[in-house]
């Protein structure tokens, strides 16, 4: 191995990187049409290969859906997950009735192998308790699998296409149906899928809290964590706007409800 010279801090790139993340956005709207080539798709998927994951275990399969009929097979499965999701769990707007999953150009389904989390630290005898690092296994998995996705969706918007990160494919309903259509075995789990299409409009900016308020400095500023309450009335009150509104509707909404306590009303359209 070579030896490093004395690495400089490059802002500039930070910057750029920046602004290429908080421009990633959900889009839940496509335009239909054009194709993207495969050896974008395959960009994409490689931007997700070089994730880090616990052990190097790589627990992903990036599964690329390009045959049209294909993606509408797989987006007919998903809006019959959204209308599950519409009918058993409250709060979440109708977005799925306008089946903007049919307009994706191309959609990359993430499988997951939990077989791989027996590759992550493990006790040295049978008769040691393994708790400890049992219950972590699965975290450590799961982020993994965060960190593949991510990397799948920063690279679509670098190529100046959108994306949504859509979590159904965990529910076991949906989970089979995907493994029978895309011909996955029982061990592999669809995680994430990420539809990928032309953005129909603009990608507007999304709700962030502040920085000051995320950031600790070497210690909790107990004063900015959030309490139950605060969860609570998230549900209530700001979450269907927190995920499809814009930061500016969604910042209005809420300064209005905080005074009024009005009704919420209904969300049918995200970006
Ligand atoms: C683990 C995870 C699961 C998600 N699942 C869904 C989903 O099932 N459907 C959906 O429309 N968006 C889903 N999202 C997208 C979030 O709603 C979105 O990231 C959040 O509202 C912030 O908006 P932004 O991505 O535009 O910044 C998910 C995001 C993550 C990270």
């Amino acid at each position: 191995m070579g030896k490093l010279t004395k690495p400089k801090l490059d802002e500039k790139t930070l910057k750029g990187f920046n602004v290429l993340v908080s421009s990633r956005r959900s889009v839940r709207s496509f335009e239909p049409g054009e194709e993207i080539p495969r050896k974008t798709l395959e960009n994409i998927a490689d931007a997700g290969r070089w994730a880090p994951s616990g052990a190097n275990s790589q627990p992903w399969e990036i599964c690329v859906v390009e045959e049209p009929s294909r993606v509408r097979e797989v987006a007919s499965v998903m809006a019959s997950q959204a209308d599950r999701l519409n009918e058993h769990c409250k709060g979440f707007p109708h977005v799925h009735k306008k089946h903007w999953v049919h307009d994706s150009v191309a959609l990359m389904v993430v499988f997951v192998d939990a077989r791989w989390a027996d590759t992550f630290p493990t006790a040295l005898e049978p008769e040691l308790d393994d708790t400890e690092y049992k219950e972590n296994r699965w975290n450590i998995l799961l982020v993994s699998v965060g960190a593949a996705i991510q990397n799948l969706q920063l690279a679509t918007t670098a190529v100046g296409l959108s994306s949504a990160w859509l979590s159904g494919g965990g529910e076991p309903q949906t989970a089979q149906a995907l493994r029978e259509l895309l011909g996955f075995p029982a061990t592999h789990t669809p995680y994430g899928i990420v539809p990928i299409g032309w953005p129909r409009r603009r990608a507007e900016s999304r709700w962030r809290r502040p920085i000051e308020e995320v950031i600790h400095w070497n210690e909790a500023a107990t004063e900015n964590l959030r309490s139950r309450n605060d969860i609570d009335h998230y549900i209530e009150k700001e979450r269907r706007h927190s995920i499809y509104k814009d930061a500016q509707s969604r910042d209005r909404y809420v300064s209005e409800t905080m005074t009024t306590d009005g009704e919420i009303d209904r969300v049918d359209d995200g970006n």
